[in-house]
This record gives C-alpha cells, structure tokens and sequence, in this order.
C-alpha cells in the first residue's frame, strides 16, 4: 500500500441560469476532499465517508458500486490504472442535495486524487469523461455543469453536444458571485424527472438569445450585458416552488443591485451575480430574507476565477 494522496474539489453553481445543463460557476469557499493510496485489490473500494462535522456519515454509503466517488475513480483506473487498485477517503465539504454541486465535486476529487497516484498522470482534460461517470450515477443525466467547474475551476460552458471538450468562458472583471444555502434538500435526479419534455418555440428562441448575449457579454466584459441576459425563463419558473424563500431571496438580491440571482443547480441553493462590490451586502441581504422566511441559510462570496480541483498533499 501507498501513502494516501489528497485531492480538493470545489463546490459549483449549476446551469447560471441562462445555460441549462451546460453553464457552471466553480464556487470558492467549499469543496470536498478525497484521499487515494493504492492498493492490492482488484476493484476501487471505499475506507470511510465523513460528513461535514467530520464524523462518519451516516447515509452516503461505502459500497463501491454505489458511491459517486468510487464509480468515478473506478472508470478511471479501468482505463488508466497499472496494478492493483485504488482505496478512498471521502470528506464531505459540500452540502448534499444542496444545488452546490456535491456528487460532482466527490467525483472530481476522486479522480483527481487517483490521478495523483500515477507516475505519470494523464493531463486533467483527460479526467472530465471519468468524473461525470460518478456524476451521472448521482443525478441521473449526463450533464457537465457541475463536474467541469469543479474540475477546471472558472465558468465553463460545456453542452453535452460538445462533450468531451469544453469552453472556458472569460469572467468579466469586476463580477463576483453570491450564494446562500437555505438549510433544506432538493433532490437533483427528482428535479429533473419533474421538469416539462418539450418547450414552446418563444421559450426556446428567448432562452437561446439569453445564453449567446451572456456568453458574447464575458467576453466583452460588459456588466450591463450580463445583466440584461443572466435570466432562466424556461426551468427556473417550473423549480422556484421547490425553495418556499426563492421569490424573497431573489427579491432582496435584486433589490441590493444583484445583476441577476436564480437557482443554483436544482437548487435549494440560490445565486446571485454581483458587481464585486456589491457582493458580500447582497450576500447578506439574501441571507436576511432567506431568514425572515423562517429558512437558516449559510453564504458564500466568491470571484468568479475560482480555482478548480488540486492535488493537496502527496
Ligand atoms: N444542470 C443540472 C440540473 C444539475 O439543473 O438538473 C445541476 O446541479
């Protein structure tokens, strides 16, 4: 057996409410970690799940074939894996079914961290197809907005269509995200099996015309652009029930000068982008309201370069 390697992978936004299933934020301030080291076994196995308040945890479960982190790095060192096998760690820093991209952050992490037992490790491009295995286990859709973040830090645009590949975006400078937490649980795979199959061709065409100007507005770097376009007219408006504060929250946000503020994910998480000035008033504003509806909430401001996934220690 090898010394343990530790790898972090951040939280993420989900969708950034013009891309659905193809936009994500990396959120700095959360993450979970994963610790690999070899081992002589034929099959990833999985040592210990710790919750947030580092103790065992009592639900995620340890069975390799149903742990998003084990299937990931599983998938990975089918393909890329020497000899023997690979144990893991898992602590939970993210959440669950919170919206801040959980499953996608163990994922990342594990690959990471099995990567990081290799002599030689594949480039971090290579780990994307790996880590949505776990991820697609998790939420039941192949979708990369939470993973690609996570993975490669930033605002990724990944359409299925274009998968493997992704697009980094450029963050325009002076914008920072919020997000508050409201203490409740949405399940991802639920939210999605709730979710209309087919959209009228004037949702279709407003939300395209949403998802190019916000993308041509990173690149130009135009505030006023971001938010004329950061709007979600087709699932937001079928989810926002699910979360009893979102109108409040997303009241306050936009009171307090957010330049656009949605679900994160599937939510209950709720997001807000910001001039960075702005953003740690609009943080808490959001946690006020979020309060006010009898809701705890915990928040998070973050720029919106945050680094993605990393080796910590080996
Ligand atoms: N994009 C997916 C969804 C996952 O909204 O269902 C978000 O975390």
């Amino acid at each position: 057996m090898s010394e343990w390697v530790t790898a972090f992978a951040p939280a993420s936004i989900g969708n950034v409410a013009v891309g659905f299933d193809m936009l994500g934020l990396a959120l700095e301030g959360a993450g979970d970690r994963v610790l690999a080291r070899r081992i002589d076994n034929e099959r990833v196995t999985v040592a210990e799940v710790r919750g947030l308040d580092g103790e065992l945890h009592p639900y995620l479960s340890t069975v390799a074939e149903s742990n998003t982190a084990s299937i990931a790095a599983q998938a990975f060192w089918d393909d890329h894996g020497d000899t023997g096998s690979v144990e893991l760690k898992v602590h939970k820093g993210v959440p669950l079914q919170s919206g801040m991209g959980s499953s996608a952050a163990s994922a990342v992490a594990a690959v990471v961290a099995a990567n990081g037992l290799l002599d030689t490790p594949v480039s971090v491009e290579a780990l994307l197809p790996y880590a949505l295995e776990g991820e697609k286990f998790a939420s039941g859709g192949l979708h990369a907005d939470n993973v690609a973040p996570s993975l490669f830090g930033g605002l990724v645009l990944c359409p299925q269509v274009l998968l493997p590949s992704v697009v980094h975006l450029p963050a325009p400078s002076g914008v920072s995200a919020a997000l508050i937490h409201p203490d409740l649980q949405v399940n991802t795979a639920h939210a999605r099996r709730g979710l209309a199959k087919s959209y009228s061709t004037r949702l279709w065409l407003e939300q395209q015309g949403l998802l190019a100007g916000f993308v041509a507005a990173c690149h130009a770097g135009d505030i006023d652009l971001v938010a004329r376009t950061l709007r979600d007219v087709i699932i937001e408006p079928q989810r926002k029930d699910n979360v009893p504060c979102f109108d409040v929250v997303k009241s306050a946000a936009e009171r307090g000068g957010a330049l656009g503020c949605s679900l994160s994910g599937s939510g209950p998480s709720i997001f807000a982008l910001c001039r960075t000035s702005d953003a740690r008033n609009i943080a808490s504003a959001m946690e006020q309201a979020c309060r006010s509806q009898g809701i705890g909430c915990e928040s998070w401001v973050s720029p919106m370069n945050a680094p993605g996934a990393r080796i910590e220690a080996a």
